[in-house]
């Protein structure tokens, strides 16, 4: 199942984020896949306060991962950016594919570097585009499809529309 959105400004990609980060639970994997610049970041901000983390988000591009709670306590967001390995075997090779048995939310920017790492049943944001306007494509299995709806439903009462495409 596929949406496509526009994007007018970083908000609205962080409340996009928000919209999603409320309707995720812990085991569920999200993958942001776009260039340099693209908001990969900027969602995953929203995603933290949707989820009800006050956490300020930083791009994990030198640690590979954040860690993401607050206090003790679930939720759980692991913030991956895999832009520096190589391919999967360098994800295995650190022990990364544990976060995936945790008990929190993976959200993983640069996604196709270890796709044969992935799950199938996930969410995938596709971020195109330049200036000011994103065009967001959302790739989602079937059990996702009323989390989605949700989403959908949320951010069209904001403004934003959504137009069903096949991929
Ligand atoms: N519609 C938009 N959505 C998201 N970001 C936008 C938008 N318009 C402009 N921007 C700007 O684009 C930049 C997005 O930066 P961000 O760090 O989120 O990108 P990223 O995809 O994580 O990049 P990287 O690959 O370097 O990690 C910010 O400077 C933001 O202000
Ligand atoms: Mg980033």
């Amino acid at each position: 199942m596929s949406l496509e959105t526009i994007s007018t400004s970083v908000e609205m990609t962080e409340r996009l984020g928000e919209a999603i980060g409320k309707v995720v639970c812990a085991g569920d994997l999200i993958t942001l896949d776009g260039d340099l610049g693209a908001g990969k970041t900027a969602f995953t901000r929203g995603l933290a306060r949707g989820m009800g983390l006050s956490c300020r988000v930083t791009s994990p591009t030198f640690t590979i991962v954040n860690e993401y709670n607050d206090q003790q306590g679930v939720p759980r967001l692991f913030h991956f950016d895999t832009y520096r390995l190589s391919n999967s075997d360098d994800f295995y090779d650190a022990g990364l594919d544990e976060y995936f048995g945790r008990d929190g939310v993976c959200v993983i920017e640069w996604s196709t570097v270890i796709e044969d790492a992935l799950a199938k049943e996930r969410i995938r944001l596709l971020i195109s585009g330049n200036g000011e306007t994103r065009t967001i494509r959302i790739l989602y299995s079937e059990k996702y499809a009323s989390a989605m709806q949700t989403v959908r439903a949320e951010m069209e009462k904001e403004g934003m529309h959504f137009a069903d495409i096949s991929m």
